[in-house]
């Protein structure tokens, strides 16, 4: 199998280039035959609309740039990998110019598409109609609905060009994936489907319902979770200034109690906690934090602010109980050393390990 794998993301370090990556691993193990083309790298010019690649030169572009050795490998490709960035909700310029210069695989005349458009003539029916076209798109927000524009895009460019749909990777919130503690098992299962995919690409050349499923799936809840968690990465972000990157960004949101104490409450587990009526009280004073977690028979809610007089009041700095959340502390030794203060209801104390799992 030949896959042409055509990036069109500018930032190199950034989650377009990180689950490309992945996918990328996927391919190479399935043995595929793989060329990897960075569409920014290439400053190809744009396609001018001057049509001499229809009349003039039949099938040949007035611009001498690297197109020119690219186009002979899109044709032979068997599978053909788009990778961009959501930007206002379209691919980016640089995968947009790429596409634009495929205009030689155009023919005066016009035919209808497999789904009963009108295109322009396909020049190499042959080389097209067994093509596979599989996409992946990236963007910051969550709503799926916002991603439809750029996916339909590429539906109609593969149907205009005479290709099968092989599969679209969607994945939204992508500065979640940032949440590589606080979300450990669902980040994992995220990255996983794009290995899987690229397996599958290079292998088929489809991708299954199930991993594009598994790609696009929520990293949080709802969007009031998704609304605070997003605003608190921008604020740690704004924080930092010129240190703010995204290596830095994930070791700083990885240890943020703001959202590791969100995550704590989400996952109240409601078996354990059906007949509980409880309010906790979490201080961190070395940030002048206050948690007040309620819990009410398998529910609970979680405000920012001190309560007078909780069942369970807990006090330590917040780095200690990150590090309690993250398995990195002995609780024993912390409660022995009073790097935890433990006042109120003891025996709630001992069962919270119970009604709170560890972060997923
Ligand atoms: C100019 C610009 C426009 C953007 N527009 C959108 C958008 O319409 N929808 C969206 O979900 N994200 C949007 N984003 C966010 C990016 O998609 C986001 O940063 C994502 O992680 C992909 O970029 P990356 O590969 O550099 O990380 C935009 C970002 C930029 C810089």
């Amino acid at each position: 199998m030949k896959v042409l794998l055509i990036r069109g993301n500018p930032r190199k370090t950034g989650l377009t280039q990180q689950v490309t990556d992945r996918f990328l691993k996927g391919v190479l193990a399935s043995g595929a035959d793989v060329t990897d083309v960075d569409a920014v790298a290439l400053a190809i010019e744009p396609c001018t609309g001057c049509y001499t690649c229809w009349a003039a030169t039949p099938g040949h572009c007035i611009h001498d740039d690297a197109m020119k050795d690219l186009l002979p490998v899109v044709r032979a490709a068997d599978v053909i990998v788009f990778s961009t960035p959501v930007n206002y909700y379209a691919m980016s310029g640089s995968l947009k110019t790429f596409i634009e210069r495929l205009f030689p695989f155009f023919a005066p005349g016009i035919e209808r598409s497999a789904r009963g458009y009108f295109r322009n003539r396909c020049r190499y029916p042959a080389d097209f109609g067994r093509k596979k076209l599989i996409t992946i798109v990236v963007g910051s927000l969550r709503h799926l609905d916002t991603f439809g524009p750029v996916n339909e895009t590429f539906r109609l460019i593969a149907d205009s060009l005479d290709m099968q749909i092989g599969g679209q990777l969607t994945r939204p919130e992508s500065y979640l994936l940032q949440f590589t503690r606080s979300k450990p098992k669902t980040v994992r299962l995220i990255e996983q489907a794009f290995v899987d995919a690229g397996m599958q690409a290079g292998t088929t050349g489809c991708l299954s319902a199930q991993t594009m499923e598994q790609a696009a799936q929520s990293l949080s809840v709802d969007d009031r979770h998704f609304e605070t968690y997003s605003n608190i990465y921008w604020d740690r972000a704004i924080r930092m200034g010129a240190a703010a990157n995204l290596a830095s960004l994930r070791e700083c949101i990885s240890r943020e109690p703001a959202i590791l104490m969100r995550e704590m409450a989400r996952s109240v587990d409601p078996k354990a906690t059906a007949r509980v009526r409880a309010v906790i009280q979490m201080d961190f004073p070395d940030q002048d934090l206050h948690y007040r977690l309620t819990v009410d028979r398998g529910q609970c809610d979680i405000r920012e602010q001190p309560t007078p007089e909780p069942d369970l009041r807990i006090t330590c700095n917040a780095s200690v109980w990150v590090d309690f959340m993250l398995g990195q502390l002995d609780l024993h030794e912390a409660l022995r050393g009073r790097q935890i203060v433990v006042e109120g209801d003891k025996a709630l104390f001992t069962r919270l390990g119970r009604f709170f799992p560890p972060p997923s």
